[in-house]
């Protein structure tokens, strides 16, 4: 088989689901997706970001939530961090991995962290090296490897930089993320080809929004590739507050449930994923943004109504 046999998934549901919300959704309810995320088998959560609350106000109660979680063995708990300010924040919070996030196009990078791809650079390199002193994992994370929302189509040639100079300053994961969802199979495998210029095939993920419906064939061609790790988001959460019009990433249920056909382990319990995905959505007031989810709670309520009284 060429697909690998086993594939990690990281949900971002909490932070990149949550980041964008306009209402506000209380430290509580965040801490209690977190808890229902693990309890369905995930290994990895992604569970806030320490940036300037002027800037993403939803994720001001970092410090509250991380305090909030109880905490799995075997569980890893990561949270944004754009610079040293960040870094000293996060730290009380020991979380078990941090991830700085650059751009592939420098507009991007102007506007979601208002520096050049260059200075951006210049205020990781410090994060890296305190995280390694303090025996952190550092993931990276590049923003519109496939298209900017202001630059337009983004080259291979943005991301294999980025990579570059990531790996250069001592970022041990590659994640290429495709921050709009314009990536299709082809142009989704040139940007992690780049990206495997400079890094090993264990070492890159992929993180991919749905807004055009491409995410899943993205993942299978990812997949194709030996690419094995994924972030993705509870009940199809998600969006960057600086790309506008960008839709929640690919569904952790959706990627679950072809990778369960696909006989591809996961450690995720579908079931219990498909509640947690519902407890935030039906806080939210509405309906997952998940076909898989959507289609095993109708067959959930029919087998509930078809039952005898
Ligand atoms: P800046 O204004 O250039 O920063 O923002 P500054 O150093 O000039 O400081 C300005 C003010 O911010 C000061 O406060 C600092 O103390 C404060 P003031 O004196 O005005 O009261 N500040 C901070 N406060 C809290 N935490 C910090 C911090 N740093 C400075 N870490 C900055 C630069 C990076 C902070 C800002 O641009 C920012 O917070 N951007 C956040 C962008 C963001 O979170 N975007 C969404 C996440 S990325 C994403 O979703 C993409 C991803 O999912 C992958 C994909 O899909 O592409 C990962
Ligand atoms: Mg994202």
């Amino acid at each position: 088989m060429r697909y690998p046999t086993k594939v990690k998934l990281v949900d971002v549901g909490p932070r990149d689901g949550l980041q964008n919300e306009k209402q506000p959704v209380p430290a509580a309810v965040k801490i209690e997706l977190v808890h229902r995320l693990q309890a369905a088998g995930l290994k990895e959560i992604e569970v806030t970001s320490f940036v300037s609350p002027k800037w993403v106000p939803q994720m001001g109660d970092n410090a509250e939530v991380m305090a909030g979680i109880r905490r799995q063995s075997g569980v890893r708990y990561s949270v944004l961090v754009p610079n040293m300010k960040g870094f000293e924040a996060a730290l009380a919070s020991k979380p078990d991995e941090i991830v700085v996030f650059g751009a592939a196009s420098e507009a991007f990078s102007q506007r979601n962290i208002n520096c050049s791809i260059a200075e951006s650079i210049e205020r990781f390199a410090p994060v890296v090296a305190a995280a390694s002193e303090h025996g952190i994992h550092v993931r990276g994370a590049i923003s519109v490897a496939v298209g900017c929302p202001y630059q337009g189509e983004v080259k291979p040639e943005g991301v294999e930089l980025v990579a570059r100079l990531m790996k250069e300053i001592g970022v041990q994961h590659c994640g290429v993320a495709d921050t709009i969802g314009v990536g299709t199979p082809r142009k989704v495998q040139a940007a992690m080809e780049a990206a495997l210029k400079h890094y090993a095939l264990d070492d890159v993920s992929g993180h991919f929004h749905d807004t055009y419906g491409q995410a899943l064939g993205n993942t299978l061609a990812c997949l194709d590739m030996g690419i094995w790790q994924f972030d993705t988001s509870v009940a199809g959460l998600g969006g960057c507050p600086y790309a506008k019009g960008a839709t929640g990433n690919v569904a952790t249920e959706d990627v679950v449930f072809m990778l369960q056909g696909m006989g591809i382990a996961t450690g995720i319990d579908l079931d219990r994923l498909i509640d947690a995905g519902k407890y935030i959505s039906d806080f939210l007031g509405r309906k997952p943004n998940s076909r898989a989810a959507t289609a095993i709670l109708t067959k959930r309520s029919n087998e509930a109504c078809a039952e005898p009284s």
